[in-house]
């Protein structure tokens, strides 16, 4: 008790960054979201969260998002995740966590990926001991999937079975290539990830096709990342979007997570491509786009998507990005 009372007041404030996957995380196989398919993803600078999580005198935790006290189920989501830790006995008392995001998080973009990851790493500069980057890793992904790879940040890979960590490939200052996101136009997302990949899992004909078509991808994509072939990357990448979303539109309610505005940009990048541009697509569980490119186009990418937007596409920001570094604490 003599050491919770020494610490109220104490503030750890952690950055990190959203990734877009390359080869896709879309089915659990257990609790603590356990991964059915290996993922691979790039951690991009252009969306960052950054979260204070200070020990407080209270009986409850306290939870702040972009300033707004968090409701609903958000709330009771990251309510739970710091119970686990005082459950693991990593962390004692409660917190007032405050998070902010430098993007637009109502846009569905990735942002439990660094939500998580950025509370993780704030939570445990609390913790007893000293957390090694494997349990970190393994920590934020009970929290969100997605949120292990943001803690190796760079280009990272997240295995399936049962409890893995995310595994650095390359930190992000060696990694050639950035990505473009084109936020557009569409209305709220219905289904959440949770539970839209539980629902392919017990509903999509395709589904058992679509953990096995992306495991072959995971394959394929680690030997064209080895010798940074962008081409067979970018290729690799949009055909296990694609298988993605083939099984989420076979999902029972079907998830249509696209909007007019996704389909223009697909059809314009194949025009782009045909004229010459070295950039693929991919795209998450919502309707926004991010196109993978070499860092030195990423103006030229960026000038094209602009362009479309210009010309009515429904494209409502276009966001250049750099890869970004793990997860991290700032202060
Ligand atoms: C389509 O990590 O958001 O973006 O583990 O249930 O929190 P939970 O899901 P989440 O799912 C990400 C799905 C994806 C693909 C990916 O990022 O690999």
């Amino acid at each position: 008790m003599a050491g919770k009372q020494a610490n109220h007041g104490k503030q750890v404030t952690a950055r990190a960054w959203a990734n877009i996957a390359l080869c896709k995380y879309w089915g659990k196989l257990g609790p603590d979201n356990a991964p059915a398919t290996p993922s691979l993803s790039l951690a991009l600078d252009g969306l960052a969260t950054t979260t204070s999580v200070t020990a407080i005198n209270r009986q409850q935790d306290v939870v702040l998002l972009d300033g707004q006290p968090a409701a609903g189920a958000a709330r009771r989501r990251v309510l739970e995740f710091v119970d686990r830790w005082r459950t693991y006995t990593l962390v004692s008392g409660h917190f007032r966590i405050e998070s902010h995001n430098d993007f637009p998080t109502a846009a569905g973009l990735a942002s439990s990926a660094s939500a998580y990851a950025a509370l993780t790493v704030a939570l445990a500069g609390h913790a007893v001991a000293e957390l090694p980057t494997g349990a970190l890793s393994r920590l934020a992904r009970m929290g969100s999937g997605s949120a292990a790879r943001s803690i190796t940040g760079g280009l990272s890979a997240l295995g399936a079975g049962r409890d893995p960590a995310a595994q650095l490939l390359a930190p992000a200052g060696e990694v050639p290539w950035g990505m473009v996101v084109a936020v557009v136009e569409a209305p709220a997302k219905e289904i959440s990830s949770r539970e839209g990949m539980e629902l392919s899992r017990r509903t999509s004909p395709f589904y058992r096709a679509w953990v096995l078509t992306d495991r072959y991808h995971y394959r394929e994509l680690a030997g064209a990342l080895k010798s940074w072939d962008l081409a067979k990357t970018g290729e690799l990448m949009e055909e296990n979007m694609l298988a993605m979303h083939a099984c989420m539109l076979t999902t029972q309610p079907a998830l249509i997570y696209w909007s007019p505005a996704t389909l223009a940009v697909l059809h314009a990048l194949r025009e782009w491509r045909r004229k010459g541009l070295n950039a693929w697509a991919t795209i998450d569980a919502g309707a926004h786009v991010a196109l993978l490119c070499d860092q030195r186009d990423l103006n030229k990418v960026a000038g094209k998507l602009k362009a479309l937007a210009e010309a009515g596409a429904g494209i409502r920001q276009v966001i250049p990005c750099r890869p970004a570094g793990g997860a991290m604490v700032i202060s």
